[in-house]
């Protein structure tokens, strides 16, 4: 799976929390999952019986692969109002159905400590350093492409 393509959206995100203060963390958390979909390469699975996903019949017994990261691209779910495209990054999108925690019998049973935690290292962080950001231009950053989980390889900031 390829990454999220640039990383000049975390520069426009770093932003609006910012100027949005908690509600932007709160917001942001969901609207970050999205985009970046942690757990990055495909969950697998096996068909119990024929399914039929997007007009393609799954018979009993096949492995399928599924990409969450795809998942949270899909247009029918999270292109804005405006006609935003899923790939972009856009921090006022509602990104509440994304499945970066997973879907079904198997969701993240961590995720609302995962939640409860990111909100408070995050909204804590900023109120402690209002002037943090970025120490290097948001293009140099690197992030972990081929791990199943993904992410920034290092984050310099200043504040
Ligand atoms: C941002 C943080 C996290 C993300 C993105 C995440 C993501 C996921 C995903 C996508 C799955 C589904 C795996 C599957 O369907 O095969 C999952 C399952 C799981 N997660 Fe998390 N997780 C996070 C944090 C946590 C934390 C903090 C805990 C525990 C303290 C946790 C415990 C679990 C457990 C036990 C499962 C297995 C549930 C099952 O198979 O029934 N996760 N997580």
């Amino acid at each position: 799976m390829t990454g999220v393509g640039g990383v000049e959206p975390v520069g426009a995100e770093e932003d609006a929390v910012h100027q949005g203060g908690d509600d932007a963390v709160d917001d942001g958390l969901d609207v970050g999952n999205r985009f970046l979909t942690i757990i990055h390469l495909g969950l697998g699975r096996a068909a119990t019986e024929p399914v039929t996903v997007g007009g393609v019949t799954i018979p009993a017994g096949v492995g399928v692969i599924c990409m969450l990261s795809t998942a949270n691209r899909d247009e029918n779910l999270f292109t804005t109002d405006n006609g935003t495209a899923p790939t972009a990054l856009d921090v006022t999108r509602d990104a509440r159905r994304h499945v970066a925690f997973g879907y079904g019998t198997h969701q993240c049973l961590g995720q609302t400590l995962a939640r409860v935690g990111l909100q408070t290292i995050l909204t804590t962080l900023l109120h402690r350093l209002p002037t943090l950001r970025l120490a290097v231009p948001s293009a140099q950053l690197t992030y972990n492409e081929n791990n199943i989980v993904y992410g920034l390889r290092a984050l310099p900031v200043a504040w």
